[in-house]
């Protein structure tokens, strides 16, 4: 018999069209309850910045750690939903000329480039706040105690103490390089805290107790450095057309990271550490674990 992560492209795959199929209804023309108008180019770009590809690999993160926990599996995809929503407006912000002035994500143009600056600033604002709108849904099955700490700690990660303000840090680093510990600081934050956030959401739709909670953010902490140090190091090694995005921009825009610190051989090392700790914190469940003990592993390894 095959070991559960044998499945892992394929489950990865799954659950990628399961949230791209509940975004695909959620971007749609029709107006809500309380909303006055949904503008079609507004739509059309927002729907450019999330249905667009993508490895998801952040709702396959909430969807496993429900799953591991034993939470509602729709539940879980719903949240996977509003996490992609945060995520891809950080995409959107993150290529604009005035922050990393990119022209390709994804393998398409950028949203600014496939329509204007002005509706990618307004796509990504309607991206980040919808977020909020599809976890307080009623149509979200969570008890209202469970969505209230799920909007906070959404709003953590995703604001000034967490990823918006990394992404201040990130351009402030361009001017002055900050030393290891600002540089770890700055990717705990601006990847960091929604990788966090979607293995700590796991434990929250379960209603799990705080020993899972603590287990599930200190995985997340790790397997989100290991993220970010896995992008810099692609974007030193990979092409652009693997990746579907432009490469060798960190060393050219003097961005902080640790592969520019420490070099790719120490980086390389500190990428299978990281993976190991990760691990090594999910041991209390054994076998059960398996297929978040891979997606560790994915997360070092990936080519794009
Ligand atoms: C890219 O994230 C941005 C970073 C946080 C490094 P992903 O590599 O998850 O991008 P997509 O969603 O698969 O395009
Ligand atoms: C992205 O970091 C972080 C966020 C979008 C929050 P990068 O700037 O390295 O991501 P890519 O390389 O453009 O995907
Ligand atoms: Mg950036
Ligand atoms: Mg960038
Ligand atoms: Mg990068």
């Amino acid at each position: 018999m095959q070991d559960e992560t044998s499945f892992f492209p394929e489950r990865l795959k799954a659950a990628a069209l399961a949230v791209e199929s509940l975004l695909t209804s959620l971007f749609g023309p029709t107006v809500q309850e309380d909303e006055i108008a949904r503008p079609m180019q507004l739509l059309d770009a927002m729907r450019h910045g999330v249905l667009n590809g993508g490895k998801r690999l952040r709702p396959f993160l909430v969807a496993e750690s429900t799953a591991l926990l034993g939470g509602n599996a729709d539940a879980g995809l719903r949240i996977g939903a509003a996490l992609e929503c945060v995520h891809c407006y950080s995409l959107v912000h993150d290529d604009l000329p005035a922050m990393d002035d990119d022209d390709m994500r994804r393998g398409q143009p950028t949203v600014h480039i496939a329509f204007d600056e002005a509706t990618a600033i307004l796509a990504g604002d309607s991206l980040l706040t919808f977020a909020f709108d599809i976890i307080a849904a009623p149509q979200t099955p969570l008890s209202d105690r469970q969505k209230t700490a799920l909007v906070l700690a959404l709003a953590r990660a995703a604001g000034h103490g967490g990823m918006a303000g990394g992404q201040a840090l990130d351009l402030a680093a361009e001017r002055k390089a900050p030393d290891e510990a600002g540089i770890v600081t700055l990717q705990a934050m601006k990847t960091g805290a929604l990788i966090r956030f979607a293995c700590e959401a796991g434990a929250i739709i379960a209603d799990a107790g705080a020993e899972d909670r603590r287990r599930m953010r200190a995985f997340g902490e790790k397997i989100g450095l290991a993220f970010q140090l896995a992008d810099d190091l692609l974007d030193l090694t990979a092409d652009a057309e693997a990746m579907g995005k432009a490469t060798g921009k960190d060393a050219a825009r003097g961005k902080g990271t640790l592969v520019a610190l420490h070099g790719q051989p120490w980086a390389e090392r500190q990428l299978e550490k990281l993976v190991a700790d990760a691990e090594a914190l999910l041991s209390p469940y054994g076998a059960r674990s398996a297929v978040l003990a891979e997606t560790a592993r994915f997360i070092a390894n990936r080519r794009s």
